[in-house]
């Protein structure tokens, strides 16, 4: 049977080497990010991609392999060589080590357009306001998480979706305090549409009928879904949400749990045979 979703060759190479880079990305918000990406792409979604907060670039080289150079372009924000202005303490910008990974990963795609600076200085002009993705990984603060969100519902476009950073992680409360002083406001304009691997995606309603329906599909499933996560869904800000979590029952790991998972990690034909195995049909 032919699968709706895939992970482009060149995409691939990448993630298999992507964790040689320093950061908190993970394979399954990788997998989630393309996945959106293919979603825009078989529904004709067009637009540029920003992203707040690089440290090393891990997630913003995966963002350069979306584009379409000649109609889109991927542009960043980060404090970089500003530490100082890192309050809520989160990562450590570094334009150098950026650039040197980003040459070594995607050699072929121009550099991106930086902006070296606060986020909340950003202009709507610099985020290009025709964003088909604008992922949110900067400052933790609700302050940050707020500000970050009004510009970034400025840069989307109709169809495009927000990607926040560490919704429901209890290390950084601000965020959730900071998505939920700009949801009060925004009355309607915005919707969650899923929370899965940390990352909550946000979408105007008039598009969740697009997404949703991928969502729902088994190719979805089979793409995103491997084990111990489970699909679930529930209600947020008065809309429906897709809910990607781990069943309580599934959540207590131990370390060798981990040890083996790092070991399976290194191996890629162990995980090829493992996957196989695993991935719901
Ligand atoms: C969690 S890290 C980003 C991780 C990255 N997305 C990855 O793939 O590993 C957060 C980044 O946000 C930057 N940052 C923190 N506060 C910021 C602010 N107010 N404005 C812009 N960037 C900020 C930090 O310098 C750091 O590089």
């Amino acid at each position: 049977m032919q699968e709706r979703f895939k992970t482009p060759k060149n995409i691939a190479n990448y993630l298999a080497r992507m964790e040689k880079i320093g950061g908190w990305f993970s394979q399954e918000m990788a997998r989630l990010f393309v996945f959106i990406d293919q979603v825009q792409k078989l529904n004709g979604i067009k637009g540029n991609i920003f992203e707040i907060g690089v440290h090393h670039g891990r997630s913003a080289i995966l963002l350069s392999f979306f584009l379409r150079p000649e109609l889109e372009s991927l542009s960043v924000c980060d404090l970089f060589g500003d530490q100082t202005l890192n309050v809520s303490e989160s990562g450590l910008g570094n334009l150098e080590i950026f650039r040197n990974n980003f040459l070594a990963c995607n050699p072929n795609q121009k550099f991106p357009v930086i902006h070296s600076k606060q986020s909340n200085k950003l202009t709507r002009e610099e985020t290009t306001g025709d964003c088909r993705i604008f992922h949110i990984d900067g400052g933790h603060s609700a302050e940050e998480t707020y500000a970050d969100l009004k510009i970034a519902s400025t840069a989307m476009n109709e169809k495009g979706v927000i990607i926040l950073d560490d919704y429901f992680n209890p290390a950084y409360p601000g965020v959730s305090e900071g998505f939920c002083a700009f949801m009060n406001e925004e009355k309607g304009n915005l919707a969650p549409l899923i929370h899965a691997f940390n990352k909550l995606v946000i979408i105007r309603p008039s598009a969740f009928d697009i997404y949703s329906r991928e969502i729902d599909s088994p190719d979805f499933k089979n793409y995103l879904l491997r084990w111990p996560y489970e699909m679930g869904k529930g209600t947020f800000f008065n809309h429906d949400i897709f809910l990607i979590l781990i069943p309580s029952n599934r959540a207590n790991r131990t370390l060798p749990y981990f040890i083996l998972r790092r070991f399976i990690e290194n191996y890629p034909w162990l995980k090829k045979g493992i996957k196989s195995l695993l991935f719901r049909k």
